[in-house]
């Protein structure tokens, strides 16, 4: 197989998040299936709240650090917290600074993000499990002109939906690798 390489973030920071838990089940799903997988957290990447006064003011080290990783991977297993019934303020300042153009590529937008592709998730304690977040996600990744798979994965009434760390069978277990399996197909259009 082509050599995929696969960069997984979730929205949340909390300890416990259960976001955190599912993308970590689908990153082991890719890991298992041959795909080089990065998992970052954004809790590493203490990143400004975006404005065009900060970035005129510089463009942050650690913006730049967390451009280039998105840069260099050919996909994405995004996984986000539902919060008002969109993604999380946190995930949104970070896609913000990743999509902005730097040096020499000024001008040219999303770089990191142009013809990429995504595999999107979410966990909730509510009954809907996120989907509605998941509808902006999808929308914000098409704008950075990233390809989001169709397939997608909600974990509705997430407190009950883990064991410990492990996702319990039903579903959402059922789903994961067929997500995570489609991402790994169109991978390649950009690798
Ligand atoms: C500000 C805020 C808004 C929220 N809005 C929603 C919501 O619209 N839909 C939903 O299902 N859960 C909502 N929740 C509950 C989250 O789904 C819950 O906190 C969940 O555990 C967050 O994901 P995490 O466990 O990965 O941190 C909200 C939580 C917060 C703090």
């Amino acid at each position: 197989m082509q050599e995929i390489r696969l960069l997984a973030v979730a929205g949340s920071q909390r300890v416990g998040s259960f976001n955190q838990r599912l993308l970590d089940r689908a990153a082991s799903l890719a890991r298992e299936a041959g795909v080089e997988v990065t998992q970052i957290r954004l809790s590493d990447f203490p990143l400004p709240l975006y404005t065009p006064q900060a970035e005129a003011s510089g463009f942050p080290e650690v913006a730049s650090e967390l451009k280039a990783l998105f840069a260099r991977h050919d996909g994405f297993l995004i996984a986000s917290p539902e919060y008002n019934g969109s993604v999380s303020a946190a995930l949104k300042n970070a896609l913000d600074w990743v999509s902005r153009p730097t040096g020499a590529e000024e001008g040219t937008a999303f770089s990191a993000f142009r013809g990429k592709v995504a595999g999107i998730m979410s966990a909730s304690p509510g009954p809907f499990g996120g989907i509605r977040g998941l509808q902006h996600l999808r929308q914000i990744l098409g704008t950075l002109h990233t390809l989001v798979v169709t397939e997608q994965v909600v974990v509705p009434f997430a407190d009950k939906a883990f064991d410990g760390d492990v996702l319990l069978d039903g579903p959402p277990a059922q789903f994961l690798p067929v997500l995570v399996r489609r991402v790994i197909q169109l991978a390649p259009i950009s690798a």
